[in-house]
């Protein structure tokens, strides 16, 4: 390849300006021509497509969001929309890309892929809920903020003898509700990959409270159920006054963490030179430690495993 696009889709994650950043960055070291695309496949359709230089990503690794602005785009799910998106691109002159987002985004890059143009997926969401990678980026970010928030909670909590239900994102993935309900100690942790019993909880908490217990946080991952009626089905079996938080876009913005930083500059180089080694329609990733790139179609159609050791671990510590 000699000029590469890049682009960010679907919700953003902290940590996606840092991966633009290192793509823009690495293809222009290795001799690349560099361009971006704007609004994600949008921009592809609508041809908002600008060429890169090294300054084009000054003072951004340290910035939430994405420079290039995201987008959940329809018309990129028709094959004349994806044609378009093609054509756009071979018009400059581009033989590859690199897909920014999460699994929405990467039916996108293969889809261009399948078209000829080269292809590169980088996992950015949240969710953390692509799978061949141990952690996607932003999550890290994400689970800081959810800790921080439940931090807050406590305080208030304790001083009123209350129960908190925090509610967090991650779509059909639990991972945000268990590594953020480890980290901060709750009590209970609902996630979509576990069932779970309303009246085991409300007993539970009631003998707690009663053996000098003077909080309790439940943490509710969006895809396990709404923080609201856990809350009220909770108070209506046992008498501890329960508050909800929802936190909502919060959890997806803001600086990210150092972690994040890194395993973006990391996943943003590694998937430029595979496409200057000839590579495409692959999905970036990390697995203990070591960069992989794992066929997109295999991911798509692939579930993250859930960490039931790690979700076990928390219910074992949170007695
Ligand atoms: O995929 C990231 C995510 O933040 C999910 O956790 C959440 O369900 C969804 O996006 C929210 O989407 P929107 O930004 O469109 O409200």
């Amino acid at each position: 390849v000699k000029k590469i696009a890049v682009l960010t889709s679907g919700g953003d994650s902290q940590g996606m300006n840092a991966a633009v950043r290192a793509v823009v960055r690495s293809g222009l070291y290795h001799g690349l021509e560099v361009f971006a695309v704007q609004r994600g496949y949008a921009g592809l359709i609508n041809d908002d497509i600008r060429e890169m230089d090294l300054r084009s990503v000054g003072d951004i690794i340290q910035r939430g969001g994405t420079i290039l602005q995201s987008a959940r785009c329809k018309e990129f799910m028709s094959p004349e929309g994806q044609q378009l998106g093609a054509d756009n691109l071979r018009k400059r002159g581009i033989d590859g890309i690199v897909v920014i987002g999460g699994d929405g985004s990467y039916q996108g890059a293969n889809k261009l892929s399948k078209l000829g143009i080269k292809t590169m997926g980088i996992p950015g969401t949240i969710d953390n809920d692509i799978p061949f990678t141990d952690i996607t980026i932003g999550f890290d970010t994400a689970v800081s903020i959810v800790v921080d928030a439940i931090n807050k909670l406590r305080d208030t909590m304790s001083s009123h003898e209350r129960s908190s239900v925090v509610e967090v994102m991650g779509r059909h993935c639990g991972d945000i509700a268990l590594y953020a309900g480890l980290a901060s100690g709750a009590e209970t942790i609902l996630v979509p990959e576990v069932p779970y019993d309303l009246n085991e909880i409300a007993a539970r908490m009631a003998t707690n409270f009663s053996q000098g217990k003077r909080h309790s946080i439940i943490v509710v991952a969006e895809g396990a159920g709404k923080g609201e009626d856990i809350a009220a089905e909770i108070m209506r079996r046992n008498s501890i006054e329960a508050r909800v938080t929802v936190l909502g876009h919060i959890q997806r913005g803001g600086a990210p963490t150092h972690n994040d930083r890194i395993l973006a500059s990391n996943l943003g180089d590694f998937a430029v030179r595979k496409l200057i080694e000839g590579d495409s329609g692959k999905s970036c990733g990390i697995i203990k430690g070591e960069l992989v790139a794992t066929d997109i179609n295999t991911v798509v159609n692939s579930k993250k495993q859930f960490n039931m050791e790690l979700y076990e671990l928390a219910k074992r510590l949170s007695q």
